[in-house]
């Protein structure tokens, strides 16, 4: 077979014979349609349909869209960067596996995979070929970015959040650890200016109020479709909590598993002392989700964090600045 020897030598054919766009043509041409920020810590966002995401994602976000098959059984775990996202998969991923493996099994897959490898982002990596019953995927778009094939199936969702200020402070060391070990000589910006960027709505996947609002609004009008859970709710019980997700997800828990303290040994299990201490989650040079180390998704794991960072004035003005966005939601984050 002959090398193509011009750029028409590359054109695509389909297999009718018709010509396909070259390659990231129209994504190129998408890009360029759409407003774009810098962030304070540099990277480029693209506000797309009212959600900021950069490049990267952008473009396996448009092909989930497009192309996800949903099954009535899919489970999809949704949450802000840094709302308890980890917590969340292990969760679930033990809940729902519990019958192939118990929390005794010396092979259960949490001992040996970081979270975010047994619970794919569907931003992050393409999944279409996940395996295991039921599907667990989880992502950090808005419900309006999610595919008209979620919305009308009968797949549910399981939404996670976190109040902001914690939220925000775990993304500060977050990024500040990453542009660190990237760029040691890099003057990492002040929280004062970060928050002032988080509360303009520029953050990944942000603004991250409207976020909460569109999974809070929905789980009232559906709460068979979507189930809305506070890290802080996780926090203070944690067994009634797994409770509500196993009976939401259809495996509820039997009166025998309650007395056998299955549910209290799930909640150990996934606890952030078990799980930041396995071997594999205190790898830095094991990846689950590309470019992060695993052990980057675990650092305190506490409520209230935000008081060694940022200052109460900061905290309080935050506060008010989402009281207000929520006014008339019925929601408080605090
Ligand atoms: P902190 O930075 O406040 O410690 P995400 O998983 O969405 O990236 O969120 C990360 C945050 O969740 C981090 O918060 C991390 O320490 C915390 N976390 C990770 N695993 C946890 C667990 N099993 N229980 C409670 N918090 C956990």
């Amino acid at each position: 077979m002959d090398c193509p020897q011009d750029d028409d030598d590359l054109q695509v054919i389909s297999s009718k014979g018709e010509e396909l766009p070259q390659p990231n043509e129209s994504f190129q041409e998408l890009l360029q349609s759409l407003p774009i920020r810098k962030r304070i810590t540099k990277e480029l966002l693209y506000l797309y349909d009212g959600f900021w995401i950069d490049e990267s994602c952008l473009e396996v976000v448009i092909d989930f869209q497009q192309n996800f098959q949903p099954q009535d059984t899919d489970i999809i775990l949704v949450t802000a960067p840094k709302s308890g996202t980890t917590w969340l998969k292990s969760l679930v991923f033990t809940i729902t596996r519990r019958s192939q493996y118990t929390i005794s099994d010396k092979n259960h897959p949490l001992l040996t995979t970081n979270p975010h490898g047994l619970v794919p982002f569907v931003e992050y990596v393409n999944p279409h070929n996940h395996v295991g019953t039921p599907r667990l995927f989880a992502t950090h778009l808005s419900y309006t970015l999610l595919p008209e094939s979620i919305k009308t199936s009968k797949c549910k969702i399981i939404y996670l959040c976190r109040n902001p200020r914690d939220t925000f402070v775990s993304m500060w060391h977050f990024e500040h650890k990453i542009m660190s070990k990237l760029d040691p000589s890099w003057q990492f910006p002040s929280p004062k200016e970060c928050l002032e960027q988080f509360c303009e709505g520029v953050s990944h996947f942000g603004p991250f109020w409207e976020q909460i609002l569109q999974y809070w609004k929905l789980s009232n009008e559906r709460p068979e479709k979507v189930l809305f859970l506070k890290y802080e709710e996780l926090k203070g019980d944690i067994i009634a909590q797994c409770k509500k997700m196993a009976d939401f997800m259809n495996c509820s828990f039997s009166s025998e598993e309650e007395n056998d303290g299955v549910i209290k040994d799930i909640a150990k299990f996934c606890s952030f002392e078990h799980l930041s201490n396995l071997e594999v989650n205190k790898q830095t040079e094991q990846r689950s989700v590309p470019q992060l180390d695993n052990g980057i998704f675990f650092r305190k794991g506490e409520i209230g964090d935000w008081k060694n960072l940022i200052t109460t004035s900061m905290a309080e003005k935050l506060d008010q600045f989402v009281e207000q966005k929520l006014q008339g939601s019925g929601l408080k984050l605090n």
